[in-house]
């Protein structure tokens, strides 16, 4: 049948005309009479081994059972009550003007300067709802740049559909913007690389926004283990705290971070606590209460001029039984010295914004050249530093 209606023998029924539409997956309009195809979205959503959400669930479990161990702040995004309590934390005043706060036209201005007319990936780890991801695409989009995917990788299936529902509604379908959701552990970003690179070069730009670089354990090791295959130029933006004295002046910092000092609005402590502490809550029985502490842990960093606030659970059974649990620390960085560990892992610093009164920044770097990054290893090369800030 096709092929007489190919070579003009036959010409083809209205009812033979929708029966090859639904088998081709087009619009029989499109394929009768050339009209233009409806506007869809494109989108593609993509599960990955590493995100057991059940398996997670067990193996809180047997660390809740022991009374002792780290509770990755992993658990509280793959776990959909956990994830729902980020969202409402989102909405609260102080945290909500925080985010409003960012300075994301600024950073869009550099990165179109040095992204030119290249095609372009936007590429959120830990994208959560994908808010400032969907910035810079709308950006991009509002400057007729014609060809542009935004990836979102998150471990949070809750918050992934979030951010693609919100895609949907804020880029409209006429752009043709495909959008691709790996659900994964952007600790195995490279075993997604196949799935990620398009077809072609395109200026990839990394984003990690709220805090969620400063969250990682070892965020060198992080760099280097998780972003080394993305290639020359491709651009890194962090969205990360700002250091509220020098790292070696424990005291001053103790006064001085709000996070120590309890400086922070009543509503958003309660808020952040029981975010925080919502994995023990939920899933340890017995519990009569959890008291909630932060120090400061210089021991837990890595980059130069930063320190660590490291959150830390004590809980009281009905078995009379106390349990000890880590909960993971969050960093504060000074610029130079983020520049200078990042330089060192082949990311050269862009440039960066100060926000909320200096206490947040954003930082963008761009891969080095690999023969350039090389000759920097072994001898010096000048780059481009941070202006003390
Ligand atoms: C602090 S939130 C930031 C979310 C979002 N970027 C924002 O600015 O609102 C951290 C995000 O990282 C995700 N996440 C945490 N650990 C992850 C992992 N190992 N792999 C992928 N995503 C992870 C969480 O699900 C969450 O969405």
């Amino acid at each position: 049948m096709v092929m007489y209606i190919e070579t003009g023998h036959t010409t083809p029924g209205l009812e033979i005309v929708i029966k090859l539409s639904r088998a081709l997956g087009v619009d029989p309009r499109w394929f009768a009479f050339g009209n233009p195809e409806p506007e869809r979205h494109i989108t593609q959503f993509l599960g990955t081994p590493e995100c057991d959400a059940i398996q997670a669930i067990f193996d809180l479990q047997a660390i809740l059972n022991r009374r002792s161990g780290t509770i990755d702040v992993t658990y509280n995004y793959l776990d959909p009550l956990g994830a729902a309590q980020w969202v409402k934390l989102l909405e609260e005043s102080a945290f909500a003007a925080l985010v409003e706060a960012v300075p994301l036209q600024d950073a869009f201005v550099t990165i179109a300067k040095l992204v030119g007319n290249q095609p372009v990936d936007i590429l959120g780890l830990g994208a959560g709802t994908a808010r400032h991801e969907l910035g810079l695409v709308r950006r991009f989009l509002a400057r007729h740049h014609s060809d542009i995917r935004l990836l979102l990788l998150d471990i949070s299936h809750a918050l992934l559909s979030l951010a693609s529902q919100e895609a949907m509604v804020q880029i409209p379908a006429k752009w043709n913007v495909p959008l691709l959701c790996v659900l994964g552990n952007f600790q195995a970003l490279p075993t997604y690389a196949h799935v990620l690179d398009g077809q072609g070069p395109r200026c990839k730009v990394v984003c990690m926004f709220g805090y969620t670089f400063a969250n990682l354990e070892n965020e060198l090791r992080f760099v280097e283990k998780n972003l080394s295959w993305l290639p020359a130029d491709s651009l890194l933006l962090l969205d990360v705290p700002v250091a509220f004295a020098r790292a070696d002046s424990p005291h001053e910092i103790e006064q001085r971070d709000p996070a120590l000092s309890n400086r922070r609005p009543s509503d958003w402590q309660r808020r952040a606590e029981d975010f925080a502490t919502g994995p023990i809550r939920r899933y340890a029985d017995g519990v009569l209460d959890v008291t909630l502490e932060r120090v400061l842990d210089n021991r837990a960093t890595t980059v130069p001029g930063s320190y660590a606030i490291t959150a830390s659970a004590t809980v009281r059974f009905a078995d009379k039984t106390t349990g000890n649990f880590s909960l993971g620390c969050t960093k504060r960085y000074d610029v130079s010295g983020l520049a200078k560990s990042l330089e060192a892992l082949g990311w050269n610093y862009a440039s960066h914004w100060t926000y909320a009164d200096g206490t947040n920044m954003l930082c963008l770097f761009q891969r080095a050249k690999p023969t350039a990054w090389r000759k920097r290893r072994t001898g010096a090369s000048p780059v481009k530093r941070p202006k003390k800030s």
